[in-house]
């Protein structure tokens, strides 16, 4: 499928004011909801799709395309459970039974669940892993927000079974491949109040100043 190439150049300023201040509104309001406060729904099929091609907007440095997402459909998810659990085994093999039970658990929250893998290493020597890592961040970004415009909720999880053999051998993982986290959807069930937003000032400084 390939996506609308809108030309910013061509719309009156009217409209690119409407459109400025949609973003901003966008960009500005998109909260983390963790999975365990998101519900079914999640996105339809045509909303699936509208957020995976968000993810191609993504700057992408010599087309690379360095990052790539595996949904893990219901159906599934016991078998993620089960790497949750060998996961949380090969780090601590003395886990208990009500730890693995939770580290299981964790595999059903969110309606639609997505696992973001980078390729960081290998290929083009010009482009090296920290410029793949931007280009997935992009990516994943880009589809928080779009979720977020559609109405949904969305969060990133990581943790330590991300690096387990368990992990990597479910989601067939290449060498050169990292798992980098998942991304969660759904209807959110109980609003949380953000946390506050960092100001500029804590980020941001002019040379020479
Ligand atoms: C790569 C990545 C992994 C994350 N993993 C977790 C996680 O495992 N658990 C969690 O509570 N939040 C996780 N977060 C979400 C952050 O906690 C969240 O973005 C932060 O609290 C700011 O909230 P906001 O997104 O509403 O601004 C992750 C964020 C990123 C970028």
């Amino acid at each position: 499928m390939s996506n609308p190439q809108p030309s910013a150049s061509q719309d009156s300023p009217a409209s690119r004011s409407d459109a400025r201040q949609w973003a901003q509104a966008l960009l500005t309001s998109r909260r983390t909801t963790l999975p365990k406060r998101l519900q079914s729904p999640g996105p339809d099929a045509a909303q699936q799709a509208a957020i995976l091609a968000a993810a191609a907007a993504a700057p992408d440095h010599g087309q690379l395309l360095p990052w790539r997402f595996i949904e893990v459909p219901q159906a599934r998810r016991v078998e993620l459970a089960q790497a949750f659990a060998a996961a949380l085994i090969e780090r601590d093999p003395e886990a208990s039974a009500d730890e693995q039970e939770q580290a299981r658990e964790k595999a059903y929250r969110a309606p639609w669940l997505l696992l973001a893998v980078c390729r960081l290493r290998g290929g083009d020597p010009d482009i090296p892993g920290q410029e793949r890592l931007l280009s997935a961040g992009c990516a994943i970004q880009n589809m928080l927000l779009l979720a977020s415009a559609a109405g949904y909720g969305s969060g990133l999880t990581s943790g330590k079974a991300l690096a387990s053999q368990a992990l990597r051998q479910l989601f067939g993982l290449h060498d050169d491949e990292d798992a980098l986290c998942f991304l969660n959807f759904g209807t959110v069930s109980e609003v949380r109040r953000g946390k506050p937003r960092a100001d500029s000032s804590a980020y941001f400084s002019r040379l020479g100043d």
